[in-house]
């Protein structure tokens, strides 16, 4: 089983600050530079390292579009559940998409075409219900500055977490304006940057080494993971365990 050492871990006077500040503890939110790029399979290979942990880990898609009931398996709710060894039946697709729209359009656009909205304050307090859960794992939608509704984006949702975010972009070629441009995004509105992983793009490639050394060099403190090509959700990827080990819960052990 793996462990994570409490040096690695926040100080545990961290949930009392959750309990003022209103920062949501444990949570990370997995965003991206664009549509895509791997969000569910860094999820996926998350869960999986995860899994071997005696962590109860949460993980939300909470806001799906282009969602297809017929394709349920297929979808990104469906992989994250399948990631946990669950089957896609409505209480499950509930429990981790609640918000589900049929057009694969941004969610603001999808919600209207079925004269429905996203509200901003249930979407942050679904994030939040993390009782009986060690750790939540939210997967965004799209891009950082994707709208969710008339007035918020993707980053606002993180902002008002007060999660970490790893950023997850590709190797493709523009990929280095888009990574930048995503995490200046996030740091405008403080959100911390808990590392990047760089997911191998099979269009337009650009030396995946490369793209992760001129990325350090921008970014630096922030860890930079490089994820090489491999086939299929939840394949092994030891690597990305220590992104997340700052956040996990430290009043275990
Ligand atoms: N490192 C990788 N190795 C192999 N396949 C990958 C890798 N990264 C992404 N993929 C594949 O690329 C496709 C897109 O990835 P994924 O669905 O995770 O993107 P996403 O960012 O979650 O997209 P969306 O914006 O639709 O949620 C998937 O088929 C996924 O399996
Ligand atoms: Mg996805």
């Amino acid at each position: 089983m793996t462990t994570v050492p409490m040096s690695q871990r926040r100080d545990a006077g961290r949930d009392a600050r959750s309990a003022e500040t209103g920062r949501t503890k444990s949570t990370v939110f997995v965003t991206a530079s664009g549509t895509e790029v791997g969000k569910t399979f860094v999820m996926c290979a998350l869960l999986e390292e995860l899994s071997r942990t005696s962590l109860r880990v949460r993980a939300l898609k909470p806001v799906a579009t282009g969602f297809d009931a017929a394709e349920r398996k297929a979808s990104d709710t469906g992989r994250l559940l399948a990631a946990q060894g669950f089957e896609p039946a409505t209480a499950e697709l509930d429990a981790v998409s609640p918000w589900r729209f049929a057009a694969p359009l941004s969610p603001d656009m999808a919600a209207a075409r079925e004269g429905k909205h996203i509200p901003f304050d249930r979407l942050l307090s679904f994030c939040r219900a993390s009782d009986g859960y060690d750790f939540t794992l939210i997967e965004g939608i799209g891009g950082v500055m994707v709208p969710l509704d008339g007035r918020h984006t993707v980053v606002d949702w993180i902002a008002a977490l007060g999660a970490p975010a790893l950023l997850v972009t590709g190797s493709y070629l523009g990929t280095l304006s888009h990574t930048l441009t995503a995490a200046g995004a996030l740091r405008a509105q403080s959100v911390e940057l808990a590392g990047v992983i760089v997911s191998e793009s099979l269009e337009q490639p650009v030396p995946l080494a490369e793209t992760r050394e001129v990325l350090e060099r921008f970014l630096a403190p922030t860890p930079i993971i490089a994820l090489p090509r491999r086939r299929g959700d939840g394949a092994a990827y030891p690597e990305l365990l220590p992104l997340v080990a700052p956040y996990l819960d430290a009043t275990r052990e």
